[in-house]
């Protein structure tokens, strides 16, 4: 028998056919150093919080996927992003597949968006929309929604798991070819995943979700995958009457319902991505009634808060083992940093001692299993933010003092060396 035959699926084939023209039809290995950059500088959108979690803005040739559930704000990012960017010499396109062109033109006006720089097209073959950008390639290409393209010579239905992989890939191409950043809005199922195959995640080379709490004005816009940046950065927005508003200084926006004097809520200055933000932990320890103690966390690890109660009994002496604890993170946010232990095992002392810990005070650190405290990344960084934002006192691991090369603008230090102390020096016992 011969070497098998190995078939590419069409989507494959048609993806890497290197074009006729353009830059990419040089067929041979080239040295690194020899490869252009040129090409690849940024285009901001303009909107901070956008390019922040772009990794500084959009990519020539970058595709990028935009989940989010439905009206979360998705088109309305995207059009006041397209608007941004478009200069008149190079307009940028609007694929609309679900919305008319009306409905379009109503949104814009809601967002004081009239300018000639943005060109919509109502249109869901995939032929067509290919044959409008490389008749003129666009400064930016939103397809507002990758489930409504279609190819109409697959046998497939429009938005089956065959289209969605057929059509993407054909954008990836013309992405790639013309240089165009691509921004494709994908819908996302009941149960949050990206509606469509998974091999649209790995196809892409930015995967963005857009995301809030349930009943918040505020958005949050986190990266999940990201070949040209960070994935730690997000984006914070408000939905507003004129459509999205940055978000400028979150940390006033996650402490600004934060009950005073109320035990069991200890604020920390959070790192998300390169930027500190001061979130509220919150927790409550109740005595179990029958059964098995319930450990139950949103926005922190549940096994993280099982061995933060462990480490509290036995090296700080609190009697917690019978309890049920609940841990939550307010605002929606995850804490999935080291860093958020501390917080968390005050939360929990604070709350099993009724005794709120002083205002203006905020904790940071690792906890380790003998109730070591251990420093964290990004002191500094922190303590300004705390300070920026009025907090007057910091309880730290105490080796995290060592990379601070000078008292903090302003904010009391309290440096301690295990969890026991800490928990003295906040509650009276
Ligand atoms: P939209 O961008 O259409 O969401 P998606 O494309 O993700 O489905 O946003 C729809 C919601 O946003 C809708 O409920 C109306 C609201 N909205 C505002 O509050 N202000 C505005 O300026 C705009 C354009 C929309
Ligand atoms: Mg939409």
């Amino acid at each position: 028998m011969g070497p098998a035959q190995v078939t590419k699926p069409a989507h494959l084939a048609r993806t890497f056919r290197l074009p006729s023209s353009g830059a990419s039809s040089v067929s041979r290995p080239t040295s690194l150093e020899e490869i252009g950059v040129e090409a690849c500088e940024r285009r901001k959108t303009g909107i901070g919080e956008f390019d922040r979690v772009l990794g500084g803005g959009l990519v020539p040739g970058g595709l990028v996927l935009v989940g989010g559930d439905p009206g979360i704000g998705k088109s309305t990012l995207l059009l006041q992003a397209l608007d941004l960017l478009a200069t008149n010499d190079s307009p940028a396109l609007y694929v609309t597949g679900e919305e008319s062109p009306e409905q379009v033109r109503l949104r814009a006006d809601r967002l004081r968006i009239t300018s000639a720089k943005v060109l919509v097209y109502a249109e869901t073959r995939a032929d067509a929309i290919v044959a409008a950008v490389e008749a003129q390639p666009p400064r930016a290409l939103v397809i507002d929604s990758i489930q409504s393209v279609f190819d109409p010579s697959l046998d497939s239905a429009p938005g089956s798991v065959s289209q969605i992989r057929e059509v993407s890939a054909r954008f990836l191409y013309l992405a790639k070819a013309r240089g165009v950043p691509t921004l494709l809005v994908g819908h996302v199922t009941k149960d949050g995943a990206l509606a469509g195959p998974r091999v649209l995640e790995h196809l892409v080379d930015t995967v963005l979700y857009f995301e809030r709490s349930t009943g918040s004005p505020y958005r949050i816009l986190r990266a999940h995958k990201n070949r040209f940046g960070s994935t730690n950065e997000i984006g914070v927005f408000e939905m507003r009457e004129t459509g999205l508003g940055e978000v400028e200084n979150p940390s006033a926006l996650f402490l600004s319902e934060r009950p005073t004097d109320a035990p069991g809520s200890v604020v920390i200055p959070a790192m998300e991505g390169t930027r500190p933000i001061l979130v509220e932990v919150q927790a409550l320890v109740n005595p179990t009634a029958f059964g098995t103690p319930r450990r139950t966390c949103l926005g922190f690890d549940n096994n993280r808060a099982a061995l933060l109660v462990a480490v509290l009994e036995q090296r700080a002496g609190l009697q917690l083992l019978g309890c049920d604890v609940f841990v939550n993170v307010a605002g929606g946010l995850e804490l999935q940093e080291p860093a958020g232990d501390l917080a968390v095992a005050l939360a929990l002392a604070s709350s099993l001692a009724a005794q709120p810990i002083p205002t203006g005070w905020l904790a940071f650190g690792e906890v380790g299993l003998a109730g070591e405290l251990r420093s964290v990344a990004q002191t500094k960084l922190r303590i300004l933010e705390g300070a920026k934002l009025g907090f007057t006192d910091a309880v730290l691991p105490n080796n995290a003092m060592d990379g601070l090369s000078s008292p903090s603008e302003g904010l009391r230090l309290h440096p301690v060396k295990t969890l026991a102390e800490a928990v003295d020096l906040v509650l009276q016992r």
